[in-house]
């Protein structure tokens, strides 16, 4: 699908399918639109009336054109109060095109959107990430493709011509995120640890990023006592995976993402029991995942920005070699861990993750993991949690995720409920009590960063989608890539 940056006016456009965006209340036609309506002998206006179009955010409405037009199809889609635009608005509304024109097998499609924030070159972003978003259909487990049929082939951007850059700046962002959501996607029998480092080797050769895989015994070396006391039960090696972007020149900075690798998160013996979800448990290297799609999202764009992708990849199982609860764990920091529950196992191979990201001396560190059911508790499955005690970290990751339309909060790093996770036999706890279970996770994370700006996402909910939601057809969501990639390339 070839997208396009276009200045000619959408009465003159032709092709298969023409899409008009129109704010709320505000679908009396006038202007060019009303010349566009004359054009296509009152259809436009037709249109409204018998559908009852009121421009309401998330609707839309699709009509044929009598035949003898330049146009096939028109599709309106509403835009929400004009004073709410916003670039996620565009995105969602650009998803929505897409999904009607694939639904009418248009093969040219173009599309007429105003301009977010007096900003056309992420307006042309956010509307090119949303169409392609959209489609992304995955039918790698699939005898047969379920989107069979004329496929869209070219896409005319209406209104903004030059804005080429902004185009591939987003196919960049989109492959990425794709990325992320088929290793999301895929099971466990399909992505495993010895996968993951495949994929990192493939990003590696393609963008031209450096890789370290650490092996068991390298890991051993370093003392990564947590991250292999969850690695030991399974029959995959554990592969520590590390990536590294450096730009031509000196980087304005140096950052790092660290993400949550369980290929398949059984619980370990404290078994995952019936109605736990455990069958769901092949997202558990979500974390990984988005850090591996901003790998490749970064490495295509190559910000003036050093940055590094971590991630300790394992599952987490049970058989005869498998953590005891009540197992004590040494981390590579040299902090001691009586893992009273082998199912918060996320935080034991962040931890040591962790002490060998701040080794690197980078100036900020983001980690990322589908991390505590808490978590979901506390936001529900459209809201990540953002834990950190860095306000300028805060605040940039909060402008990133804004524009980026994926949704965080932040929450407490309340010091006092790591009273939950003190220990009588080492120095803390695994697991602690049940309520604000994501804040005591959090601040487990926070014993294995001593000084460099940190922040934490928990992403349990938000990376999965049970149905149809914006850009993000049901399923993984690649979330947060496009975050990720906006605060990598904010100014800092
Ligand atoms: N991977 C899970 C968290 C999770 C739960 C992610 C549901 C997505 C959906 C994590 O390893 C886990 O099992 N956490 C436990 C922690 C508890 C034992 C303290 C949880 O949240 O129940
Ligand atoms: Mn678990
Ligand atoms: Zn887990």
């Amino acid at each position: 699908m070839e997208i396009r940056a276009t200045d000619t006016p959408r009465l003159d456009w032709t092709g298969d399918a023409l899409a008009v965006g129109l704010f709320e209340d505000a679908v009396d036609l006038s202007g060019d639109l009303a010349q566009l309506d004359e054009k296509l002998a009152g259809t436009l206006k037709e249109l409204i009336e018998e559908t009852e179009f009121k421009g309401g955010a998330g609707s839309s409405a699709v009509t044929r054109v009598g035949s003898g037009s330049s146009i096939r199809k028109i599709i309106l889609v509403g835009l929400g109060k004009p004073d709410a635009l916003s670039l996620d608005s565009l995105r969602r509304a650009a998803a929505a095109i897409a999904r009607s024109a694939k639904q009418q097998k248009s093969k040219t499609l173009g599309i007429s959107l105003p301009v977010a924030n007096d900003n056309p070159s992420d307006t042309a972003q956010a509307i090119t990430e949303g169409i392609i978003l959209a489609l992304h259909q995955d039918n790698r487990f699939k005898s047969e493709p379920e989107d069979k049929g004329a496929k869209l082939e070219q896409v005319d951007l209406l209104g903004l011509g030059g804005q080429e850059a902004a185009i591939t700046k987003a196919q960049a962002i989109s492959t990425g995120v794709i990325l992320a959501r088929e290793l999301v996607a895929a099971p466990a029998n399909a992505v495993t640890p010895i996968s993951m480092a495949q994929t990192a080797e493939a990003i590696a050769s393609e963008h031209g990023l450096a890789l370290e895989i650490l092996e068991r015994e390298d890991c051993e070396k370093l003392g990564m006592g947590a991250f292999l006391g969850v690695a030991q039960a399974s029959d995959l090696p554990p592969k520590f995976i590390h990536l590294t972007y450096k730009p031509d020149g000196t980087p304005k900075r140096k950052i790092a993402i660290v993400g949550k690798g369980l290929t398949f998160d059984s619980g370990g013996l404290n078994i995952k029991g019936a109605g736990s979800g455990i069958e769901t448990m092949k997202m558990d290297m979500g974390g990984a995942a988005a850090t591996l799609g901003a790998a490749k999202a970064i490495g295509q764009i190559k910000p003036d920005v050093e940055v590094h992708f971590v991630s300790a990849v394992t599952e987490n199982m049970i058989s005869g070699n498998a953590m005891h609860p009540g197992d004590v764990l040494t981390a590579s920091n040299g902090k001691t861990i009586e893992v009273n529950n082998t199912d918060a196992e996320g935080r034991l191979t962040l931890a040591d993750a962790l002490v060998f990201t701040e080794k690197l001396g980078v100036d900020a560190i983001v980690d990322l993991a589908t991390l505590t059911g808490a978590c979901i508790i506390a936001l529900g499955n459209d809201i990540g949690g953002l834990w950190t005690a860095d306000e300028t970290l805060a605040s940039q990751l909060k402008t990133a995720s804004e524009a980026a339309g994926e949704k965080f909060w932040q929450m407490p790093m309340e010091e006092k409920y790591f009273e939950g996770l003190k220990s009588s036999i080492a120095d803390m706890k695994n697991t602690g009590p049940r309520p604000g279970g994501s804040i005591t996770a959090a601040l487990f994370l926070k014993q294995f960063v001593k000084e460099t700006p940190w922040a934490h996402l928990d992403i349990a909910g938000p990376v999965w989608a049970d149905k149809d939601e914006g850009c993000n057809p049901a399923g993984a969501t690649g979330y947060p890539v496009r975050t990720l990639v906006n605060w990598v390339m904010s100014d800092a």
